[in-house]
């Protein structure tokens, strides 16, 4: 079977280092190794506008920002189909009959959505749309025949959602549809990057955000005013690492050699966090290193991105044949899905011996 990979994300505003270390560094590394057949990224505007139907204009303009961080994270066209969703109709069709194969409790169980619709206030007037997104980001994952889909934890639910439906077409149908594995974060800091503050996940509403274009005054500000210990005063203090928002950074973005380059008193991390502890380490010092280490992640990504945006019609035309590359691969799933739900009738010169029989007699 070929391994195919495929994700995406929503384009409701520019990506920030929670979707650098949750996601988009992952699917780099996995692109640049080989071992994918085919490799799908996809930007979801379609469900963007699932819960944004009434600001379309948002979705418009972040296309382009999001397809710039993709490109400026090293994902490469030759090597990674970056399409958008809205273009390969196909999409909606499969969306239309998966469902058929799903109850309404059971997407109301889905606890991504449960929490989605909370932060919307959407209790009294779910979108159906927005409601039935579980189902479509089923029809994302199938119409490629995705193996492997890298995505956050928040996502579990949606590939949960989208195995049940595999299973229950293939159980109806036959065989046809491909059951894909869900690909997490490898470590808890990835997996769940504070806001700057603090707070549980990163987003734009809260201001919490460094983005992946940010310009070096603007991240060291933001290092300089993130959450540490509250109880750590004085340098003698010892310090607590849980909660610590710079500590879950460092384990998120360090590598052994930023050590040597940076701070070469420590041998690695855990030296740091052990020091930390015990009292007589500063904040300041830690979240000098921290500005050092985003500032050598990001530069990169930063520099990368600038020389993109020389280029905008480009972009689009990288999308656009994307896209278009995205759609056959999409249309001859549906053609399998038809076949194996037997809508196909015009292809089905079985149907029509067999009417032509009956009508003979
Ligand atoms: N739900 C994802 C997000 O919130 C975006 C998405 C849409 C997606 N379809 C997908 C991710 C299919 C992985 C696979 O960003």
């Amino acid at each position: 079977m070929k391994k195919i990979m495929l994700t995406g994300d929503r384009p409701t505003g520019k990506l920030h280092v929670g979707h650098y270390v949750g996601s988009l560094k992952r699917r780099v590394e996995l692109q640049n190794t080989g071992d994918f057949d085919d490799i799908y990224i996809m930007i979801a505007d379609a469900q963007a506008l699932t819960d944004n139907a009434d600001n379309p204009e948002k979705v418009r303009q972040n296309i382009i920002e999001v397809a710039l961080d993709y490109l400026a994270c090293g994902l490469d066209p030759e090597k990674s189909t970056l399409f958008i969703q809205s273009q390969i109709p196909e999409l909606c069709e499969l969306t239309f009959y998966y469902m058929n194969l799903v109850t309404v409790s059971r997407v109301q169980r889905n606890p991504t959505v449960k929490a989605e619709i909370q932060q919307r206030n959407f209790e009294a007037s779910i979108p159906v749309g927005f409601f039935t997104y579980p189902i479509s980001q089923a029809a994302d994952i199938t119409a490629f025949k995705a193996t492997t889909v890298p995505v956050g934890e928040d996502q579990m639910p949606m590939l949960e959602q989208t195995k049940e439906i595999v299973h229950k077409f293939n159980s109806v149908y036959g065989e046809t549809l491909v059951d894909p594995k869900i690909l997490l974060p490898e470590n808890e800091a990835c997996m769940r990057l504070p806001g700057i503050d603090g707070k549980a996940k990163m987003s734009k509403s809260l201001g919490n955000c460094i983005y992946l274009s940010e310009e070096p005054e603007d991240i060291k500000k933001k290092v300089f005013s993130m959450f540490t210990d509250p109880t750590h005063i004085r340098i003698e203090d010892p310090g607590k690492l849980e909660g610590n928002t710079v500590f879950t950074y460092l384990d998120a973005f360090c590598r052994p050699e930023y050590f040597p380059e940076f701070l070469p008193e420590y041998a690695n991390l855990d030296e740091l966090k052990e020091h930390y502890k015990r009292g007589g380490l500063g904040d300041m010092k830690v979240k000098r290193f921290l500005n050092n280490v985003l500032q050598a992640e990001l530069e990169p990504i930063r520099n990368r991105r600038k020389e993109f945006q020389k280029d905008i019609p480009a972009v689009y035309e990288i999308l656009k044949k994307g896209s278009e590359k995205a759609e056959k691969a999409a249309a001859e799933t549906l053609r399998e899905v038809k076949a194996a739900m037997k809508i196909n009738y015009f292809d089905d010169q079985e149907l029509i011996e067999a009417q032509k029989e009956r009508f003979a007699q």
